[in-house]
């Protein structure tokens, strides 16, 4: 599927865009994922609700025309659907929720049976019947069967519980970071090249490592065991998993990107429910998947135009089935890339100066860090910093020069965006407006996102994805500190997670000089060295210092990051999950790397340039590492942190985080 985005965007960055998805097919049940049987009800099964959350209902009576399910081809119209509270009766839908019968929809879809039908080019098809009811809730906490009757006897039963709300709200704001991608493989590698330890023993620690509270989350989505990002984000802000590149909303078998089933998400619950100010920071273009998501819904992640749109806007400019009644309606900050959305031209919203759009309702545009320390904390913000995503911290601090040459000004003046603010940056600026736009007890909810650790893992880079990862675990530690200063920490419950893992980990180190001066691969993987000829990290010790000095030279980029980025005993670090590559174990100094390179075949293989093979384990059409399927860890700090500790679900994060502020309503 296409994910690249609209615009004119500098050959390097459009490689980092998105995750290159090639085949979204699951395995099982691929005539519609969730949708095992030929009745269709979502919400579906096993789906929990915060009471009081507006969610939609589609239902889908499947007739396949051909293939191992053949049917006459006529789906059956005449279905009915109720719902029975506990061990109540079975009401109808039409009289539980107080709504008319919508008029009934049809359309037909085909997909590959398998990938033996797909190569034979088989498809099969099927006829489709359909209703759906709109923006319904249920308020009262407990256990519902939802039951649709069709083709005479048959039925499909969906079990969902609505949450019993707390009795009170513990915390007053919510700052929520995802490490997009961050696993505790790459915590403690970040933890070795950017802190000192003496004799096995850490002089400073991550802040990561300090936190009240540790939990690990289950990431696997509804219908795949391996998610990405649109979909994680969507279990993380709504308490529901979904499927691959859908945004907040239930993937149905129709065409339409905006008529799958919506639900709320957090930031739009926490608008309706206190009327507070809400904050969005990336490091990625502002419409990717992760920012994107708090307030989006579609079932493609790529439909970047609606995704900005639904920051302003809950109306149908974009596409009439794109109405939602609620909606963030204009969240009170939003910094990161992406400008492609903004400027007029084929990426924005119909073309038009979307810049425009922020203004006219009442936002201060900005462009840069300079422009960031000195905005007017009390106004709506919108700040876009570069096309596409922001710039690393590796880049930005060490490697300046590579901001040079790349034309991704925001204002689309094919300048340089040299001038732009990493997360720690945009995250206290946004904790400042945000508290500035607070009215009494409101509060505010912000989620800050480090997007490139994923970004630059995707691209096997991981010097810089550790380095957007140490820059992630100083931003917490700044925020903390700011938030004490303004007198708000006891009142904000901090979370750090991640949204899915990468198969990364560090195995050794390697001696890079050894490396080079060997001619056959063989000799060259004797450059690693593994248990005891691992050593010591070198990152943490300037080139030629003594250990007594080294705290004095350690300033130059630090704390808490490496003093070099290239010592000669490098890290040697692999992937589950790769294409066919080269390694040297050397940090990119000349930009982001690109581990692959498309051959004449048309398949992915490693780029000459670097050192000896790896022969890769995915498909040859994957130019980058993919993602995995372990669990990830979830820190938190503050008023309800406790609740954070223990092995769960990524749904029960949304929960967790709505219980903290009480946004559940047993009635309105
Ligand atoms: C649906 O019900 C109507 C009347 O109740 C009937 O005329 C029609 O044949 C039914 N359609 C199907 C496909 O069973
Ligand atoms: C099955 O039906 C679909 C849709 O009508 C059609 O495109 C496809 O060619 C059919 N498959 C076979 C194997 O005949
Ligand atoms: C986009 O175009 C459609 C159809 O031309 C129009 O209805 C809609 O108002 C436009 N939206 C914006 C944001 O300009
Ligand atoms: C959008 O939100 C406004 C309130 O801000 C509401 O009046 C309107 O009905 C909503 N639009 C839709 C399509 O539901
Ligand atoms: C920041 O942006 C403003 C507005 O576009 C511009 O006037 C200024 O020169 C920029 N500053 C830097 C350092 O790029
Ligand atoms: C620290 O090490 C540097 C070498 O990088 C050396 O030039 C300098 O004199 C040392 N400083 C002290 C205070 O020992």
């Amino acid at each position: 599927m296409a994910l690249l985005q609209g615009g004119k965007l500098a050959l390097a960055s459009l490689l980092f865009l998105t995750p290159l998805i090639d085949i979204a097919m699951g395995q099982t049940f691929r005539r519609l994922g969730t949708c095992p049987t030929l009745g269709c009800v979502f919400p579906p099964d096993q789906i929990d609700f915060l009471a009081g959350q507006l969610f939609d209902i589609r239902l889908e009576v499947h007739a396949p025309t051909n293939g191992t399910e053949a049917t006459n081809g006529v789906p059956d119209e005449n279905f009915t659907f109720c719902i029975q509270k506990g061990n109540g009766v079975c009401v109808d839908v039409t009289r539980f929720f107080g709504v008319r019968d919508p008029s009934l929809e049809k359309w037909t879809f085909t997909y590959y049976e398998d990938l033996f039908a797909r190569d034979a080019e088989q498809l099969t098809g099927v006829n489709v019947a359909s209703k759906a009811y709109r923006a319904v809730t249920l308020h009262e906490p407990g256990s519902y069967r939802a039951i649709l009757k069709y083709n005479g006897g048959a039925q499909t039963v969906a079990n969902w519980v609505v949450r019993r709300p707390p009795a009170r709200r513990t915390a007053k704001n919510v700052l929520f970071f995802i490490g997009d991608g961050m696993t505790q493989a790459m915590i403690t590698a970040a933890r070795l090249i950017g802190h000192k330890s003496i004799n096995g023993k850490y002089q400073s620690l991550m802040q990561l490592d300090q936190m009240d509270a540790l939990g690990l989350q289950m990431t696997h989505s509804i219908d795949s065991f391996i998610t990405d990002s649109a979909n994680s984000a969507t279990a993380l802000y709504t308490g529901k998993k979904s499927s691959v590149d859908a945004l907040n909303v239930f993937a149905d078998s129709s065409e339409d990107h905006f008529d799958d089933p919506k639900f709320e998400t957090i930031a739009e619950l926490f608008r309706r429910r206190t009327g507070g100010p809400i904050g969005i920071v990336s490091t990625a273009y502002i419409a990717d998947a992760t920012p994107g998501g708090l307030c989006a819904h579609t079932r493609s992640r790529d439909e970047y135009e609606a995704v900005v749109h639904e920051f302003l806007y809950n109306t149908s400019a974009i596409s009439p089935t794109l109405d939602w009644p609620t909606g963030c309606r204009g969240a009170d900050v939003i910094f990161g890339g992406g400008a492609e959305q903004f400027i007029p031209g084929s990426g924005s919203p119909n073309g038009t100066d979307f810049y425009k759009a922020f203004e006219s309702e009442g936002y201060q545009v900005i462009y840069n860090n300079t422009q960031l320390k000195t905005v007017d904390n009390n106004k709506k913000t919108l700040g876009i910093f570069s096309t596409s995503n922001l710039a690393k911290w590796l880049d930005r601090n060490v490697y300046p020069d590579n901001l040079k040459g790349l034309k991704n000004s925001p204002t689309g003046d094919q300048g340089d965006a040299v001038d732009q603010p990493g997360l720690k940056d945009m995250t206290l600026k946004a904790i400042d407006i945000l508290q500035a736009r607070t009215r009494r007890d409101q509060g505010w909810f912000m989620m800050s996102e480090a997007a490139s650790i994923d970004k630059m893992m995707h691209a096997l880079d991981y010097d810089r994805a550790l380095g957007e990862l140490l820059e992630l675990d100083d931003t917490v530690r700044a925020s903390i500190a700011h938030l004490k200063k303004i007198g708000e920490l006891e009142n904000t419950l901090i979370v750090v997670t991640a949204d899915h893992g990468h198969g990364f980990d560090v195995f050794g180190s390697a001696d890079t000089q050894y490396l080079a001066a060997q001619t056959t691969d063989r000799r060259k993987r004797d450059a690693v060295g593994i248990y005891e000829g691992s050593g010591l990290s070198e990152y943490t010790v300037s080139p030629g210092s003594t250990p007594d000095n080294h705290t004095i030279l350690f300033g130059a980029q630090g704390p808490h990051f490496p003093v070099q980025w290239t010592p000669r005993y490098t890290f040697a670090a692999g992937f589950g999950a790769v294409p066919d590559h080269r390694e040297s174990y050397i940090g990119n100094a000349g930009g982001p790397r690109n581990p692959t390179t498309r051959g004449e075949d048309g398949y992915f293989g490693p780029r000459p340039e670097d050192r000896f093979e790896i022969h890769g384990t995915l498909p040859g059409s994957t130019s980058q590492g993919v993602h995995s399927l372990q669990d990830v860890p979830v820190y938190a700090t503050g008023p309800g942190a406790a609740s954070f500790r223990g092995v769960y679900n990524s749904v029960d994060i949304f929960f967790k985080i709505a219980d903290a502020l009480a946004l559940g309503r047993t009635k309105d």
